[in-house]
């Protein structure tokens, strides 16, 4: 068990690590291309650090230096030299899932081992559509599903497709356009709701032809040309622990410098906007390719809201902490959409509702038909709770483990915790950056 002791005050200004996904693909695409880029603030995670040490065994010349937190790459273009190869993905699920669209175009094997909770994640989501394209890849099939090692062999060429998404992924998105880097013809994707756009966004500067409207992304075959120097901005779901911190404290007021703004990232914003919270943005440097900006939070008394399946993909990785905001809000709270929360590290419904309900929390989850008549669940949640003392159980997983600290902390109170060594996988600087509120 570990205690986390309360805070003191909370009024002063905070800098936090580089973006995650940001930073995978900051590694990815620099490796694939032509010249040095040179990458700043990358984030020090096990998650990011599986994806660099990835292309170093790949054969890619990176040099890292934790302390400046710079990578350097040099990039090899498209075609990596490597001979066959088993790769270790650890429980990233970016990795696997991205490096997959660049290995089914290579003309070596490979075999991605994976750790334990990223063997029970789905894999059938890029297995399926890879294969459509023509490449050689396969998972381990038990029943309907595919799941980690991924199995891949050379083939002669890829081919473009016109793919609907079934789930709206980031991470799949991400694996077909960098496959449809190497295919010939064009590929297309349609998502059914808008997701996160980072490989978009750095497609664009490393020179891709790579065309965006809406919901409808097309790639073709194209060599990148990195832009030499690249900036990552603040991890935005780091930073909402943070935001919910100041905005739960009586008498917070919190200033979080340099954070990513980039719209399809801020959904976890626009619902605390209508909970009633208080923060607005100042120094905002929109020009940059992933728009950032400082984030001025006060504390405030929030109230119920109800959330849409629409919004879910923008604020995927912020749901348990916004479970515990509603716990904390005054009113109703309902949540739908929730399915992609049950296969994330662990299934996120269960860990929230878990811990939620030994704290006292009127928390409900109920399965329904979403309007593409899929099996779905929903979340409804009667605030505000009063806390009880009990220990934090993490199941493993990262985000149930900070979104709960981040709610006792909230109230003056101690955290207990089984598990901190999760947090490691996005945010190892979580418990040293909390400390520094107190100064
Ligand atoms: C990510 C996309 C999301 C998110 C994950 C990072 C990315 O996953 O939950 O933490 O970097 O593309 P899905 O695309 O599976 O929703």
């Amino acid at each position: 068990m570990f205690k986390i002791r309360p805070l003191k005050k909370i009024r002063t200004s905070l800098e936090i690590g580089g973006d995650k996904s940001i930073s995978h693909r900051a590694i990815i695409l620099s490796s694939i291309s032509q010249g040095k880029t040179e990458i700043n603030n990358f984030l020090h995670s096990e998650d990011t650090l599986a994806t660099l040490q990835a292309f170093q065994n790949l054969g890619v010349n990176i040099k890292y230096n934790d302390f400046q937190k710079k990578v350097s790459v040099e990039g090899k273009g498209k075609y990596l030299n490597s001979k066959n190869i088993t790769l270790q993905m650890k429980n990233s699920g970016t990795t696997i899932r991205l490096i997959s669209g660049v290995l089914s175009a290579q003309k070596f094997s490979s075999t991605l081992q994976t750790y334990f909770s990223l063997k029970r994640r789905p894999m059938l989501r890029i297995t399926q559509p890879l294969r459509q394209m023509g490449a050689d890849i396969k998972g381990r099939k038990k029943g309907a599903e595919e799941y980690p090692p991924l199995k891949i062999k050379p083939v002669d060429f890829l081919k473009g497709i016109e793919y609907r998404l079934a789930v709206p992924s980031a991470q799949v998105k991400s694996c077909l356009l960098l496959a449809g880097l190497f295919a010939q013809g064009k590929t297309s994707i349609i998502e059914p709701y808008q997701s996160r756009d980072h490989t978009e966004r750095m497609l664009k500067i490393f020179g891709a032809k790579i065309r965006v409207n809406r919901r409808l992304i097309s790639i073709e075959d194209s060599q990148l040309q990195g832009p030499s120097e690249i900036f990552i901005p603040s991890d935005f779901s780091s930073a909402s622990f943070f935001i919910a911190l100041a905005t739960l404290t009586k008498g917070a007021r919190l200033l979080l410098k340099k954070v990513s703004i980039n719209p399809t990232r801020l959904g976890f914003l626009r619902v605390l906007r209508r909970m009633g919270a208080k923060f607005r943005f100042i120094n905002i440097n929109k020009n940059y390719f992933e728009p950032y900006a400082d984030i001025l939070v006060e504390h405030c008394q929030l109230r119920g809201t109800k959330i849409k399946e629409g919004e879910i993909p923008l604020m995927i990785d912020e749901l348990p902490l916004l479970f515990v905001l509603a716990c904390l809000a005054k009113g109703k709270t309902q949540i739908l959409g929730l399915k992609e929360l049950k296969v994330k590290e662990t299934d996120r419904i269960k860990s929230m509702e878990y811990n939620l309900k030994k704290m006292g929390a009127k928390f409900s989850v109920k399965e329904y038909l979403n309007p593409q008549k899929e099996k779905d669940w929903k979340v409804e949640i009667e605030g505000p709770a009063k806390f009880k003392d009990a220990s934090i159980k993490s199941f493993s997983d990262h985000r149930t483990a900070m979104s709960l600290i981040i709610g006792r902390l909230s109230l003056g109170r101690e955290a207990v915790i089984d598990d901190i060594a999760c947090i490691d996988k996005s945010f190892p600087e979580f418990l040293i950056t909390l400390r520094k509120l107190d100064k």
